[in-house]
């Protein structure tokens, strides 16, 4: 399969927890803004330092970072063939703009009710040494490595609302922008896990 794949979702819809599994299905790097972002945070990089801001807020950085940093990741060689996009576009201008550098050819949206995300965001922890994602219930980690998850900075009630928000303005009229373009598929992100990622790969075998 040519071209690139974007995930799309709400804050929470489980697009982390499924890219590597479509990376392993596809060969297709995973592509993540918000680990792009985090990393230049950890580094202290003026860009990190500048978008920290917004990210602690819960508000969307803006859109001309974000098109840089996308625009010089597409030209590794890694994604010569495409890559699958995790969190971006999220704005009509950042498709727009990747529109002119890239191929997509499908829109994977995970659908997810609002009132579903804040648990799973507030009981969301991570393994900073594997980057996996586990949740204190719905996906416990395994017991020897409980002592090294950290939770985001941005995964409290307050900004997770403030996340929604923003997605609901400025990320949700990209479906109807893709879906008038043939592009997108939707998944019900509400079930467990493993269902989730199968009906992910049903969707990736018609494409
Ligand atoms: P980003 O890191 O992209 O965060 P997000 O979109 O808010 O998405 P999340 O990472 O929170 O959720 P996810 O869908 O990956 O869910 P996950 O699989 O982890 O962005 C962070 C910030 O960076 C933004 O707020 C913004 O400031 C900035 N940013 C990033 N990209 C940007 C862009 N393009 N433009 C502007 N600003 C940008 O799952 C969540 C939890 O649920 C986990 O605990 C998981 O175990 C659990 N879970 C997953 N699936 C299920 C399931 N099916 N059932 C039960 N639990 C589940």
């Amino acid at each position: 399969m040519t071209g690139s794949i974007v995930l799309f979702g709400p804050p929470g819809a489980g697009k982390g927890t499924q890219a590597g599994r479509i990376v392993s299905l596809t060969g297709k790097p995973q592509v993540s803004t918000g680990d792009m972002l985090r990393a230049a945070v950890k580094a202290g990089s003026p860009m990190g330092l500048a978008a920290k801001e917004y990210m602690d807020a819960g508000l969307l950085v803006p859109d001309e970072v974000i098109i840089g940093l996308i625009e010089e990741r597409l030209q590794q060689d890694d994604a010569s063939s495409g890559v699958l996009f995790d969190g971006f576009p999220r704005t009509i201008p950042q498709a727009e703009s990747l529109e002119q550098i890239a191929d997509v050819t499908s829109v994977i949206s995970i659908e997810v009710p609002d009132e579903a995300i804040v648990n799973r965001i507030v009981g969301r922890r991570m393994d900073p040494e594997t980057g996996e994602i586990y949740h204190i219930i719905f996906n416990p980690a395994p017991a020897e490595i409980a002592d090294r998850l950290i939770q985001r900075k941005d995964d409290t009630e307050v900004t997770v609302r403030a996340r929604l928000a923003a997605f609901h303005e400025q990320t949700a009229p990209l479906a109807q922008w893709y879906a008038d373009r043939n592009l997108l598929v939707t998944v019900d992100g509400n079930n467990d896990i493993e269902i989730v990622a199968s009906e992910i790969q049903e969707a990736l075998k018609s494409l």
